[in-house]
């Protein structure tokens, strides 16, 4: 099993660890993630191996601030705009990658352009200390939920990392917003821990999305984010046998006749059902779901961030095993 330490001991252990190459599961504002030096390919490498993903999907380099940050991309005013506002926190920028860099091909996966993100808390610090960006996916398996606990991390990756800095349950509870800056204008590929309204406001231009309902990162195409469990959402109804993962303070018909019921927040607020959603669905795996039938979560605010999880994790599963990928 890794070894977990508190975030307050872990600092000089993480940072040794980095610098010989090896990945390390760190806590951010969104979800954990399993960090590696984003220079060092065989590091970067080695994160991959640890998900078991199937293949390379490009990664984000985090940042300890805009400096950094323009060293690594290009940026403009309007992306500069946006850093400024919202870094550090959960929004991840999609940007032309500098010549130079010194990211690995690994990270960005050959493409032109590199995904950047300062987030809250000791990933700065370390990226700091280390002097480069890290890379970092979410901490978990491929295909699997995002990890928002240490104890989440220790079951699904334990066997296969050495060590996963402890920093308690994390405050959003989904990943960034992802978002794209070309030529002036912006596009959605995920949505995410940054309303997409806030950031239209600050931005000054909407945020076009993908046609066709599916945002557009390379590694967001496929459903993932599964429990075990099949999920049907929008339910308007509980049928016999399943569990629900309920919304707001109303229920829905047949809910006293669910297997189980857990609520994302009993007040219908977006923020706290999105920092409990992940944990809620493992928590349902765990009192052995088969089947869970979710209410309706508006659209509104995180609403959309969690409503894209919730239609990946209720895909097909035949399409998912072939292609999940996160
Ligand atoms: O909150 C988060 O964003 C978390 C924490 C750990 O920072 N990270 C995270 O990473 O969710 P990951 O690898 O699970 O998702 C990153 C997404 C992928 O869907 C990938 O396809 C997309 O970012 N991405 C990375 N580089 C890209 C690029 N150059 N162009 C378009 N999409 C990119
Ligand atoms: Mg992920």
């Amino acid at each position: 099993m890794a070894e977990i330490l508190q975030l307050a001991d872990a600092r000089d252990r993480a940072l040794a660890l980095l610098r010989a190459g090896e990945v390390v599961a760190l806590p951010t504002e969104t979800v954990y993630g399993l960090a590696a030096d984003a220079g060092n390919g065989a590091a970067v490498a080695r994160i991959f191996e640890a998900k078991g993903r199937p293949r390379f999907n490009p990664l984000i380099a985090h940042v300890d601030g805009i400096g950094m940050a323009e060293a690594v991309g290009v940026l403009d005013p309007l992306s500069r705009r946006l850093a400024e506002r919202f870094w550090p926190g959960p929004l991840t920028l999609v940007l032309p990658l500098r010549q130079g860099s010194g990211i690995h091909g690994l990270v960005t996966a050959g493409l032109p352009t590199v995904a950047l993100r300062q987030p809250r808390g000791i990933v700065a610090d370390l990226v700091a200390g280390l002097g480069r960006p890290l890379a970092a996916p979410s901490a978990n398996s491929s295909g699997r939920i995002s990890a928002t606990t240490a104890g989440a991390v220790q079951a699904d990756l334990g066997e296969k990392i050495p060590l996963i800095v402890d920093g308690g349950p994390t405050a959003v509870g989904v990943e960034s917003t992802i978002v794209k800056v070309e030529g002036g204008r912006l596009r959605l590929l995920r949505p995410g821990g940054i309303e997409a309204s806030e950031i239209e406001t600050v931005a000054g231009v909407p945020l076009q999305r993908g046609d066709g309902g599916w945002v557009e990162a390379p590694g967001m195409l496929e459903s993932h984010y599964a429990p075990d469990a099949r999920l049907r959402i929008d339910a308007r109804e509980v049928r016999p046998g399943e569990a629900l993962l309920a919304f707001g303070p109303r229920r829905v018909p047949g809910w006293e006749k669910a297997m189980t019921v857990l609520n994302l927040s009993a007040d219908g607020d977006v923020r706290e059902a999105a920092a409990n959603l992940f944990a809620h669905l493992s928590e349902l795996d765990r009192r052995g779901a088969r089947a869970i039938a979710v209410e309706p979560v508006p659209e509104t605010g995180l609403g959309e961030a969690i409503n894209d999880r919730l239609r990946r994790a209720a895909a097909p599963r035949e399409i998912a095993m072939e292609t999940r990928s996160q």
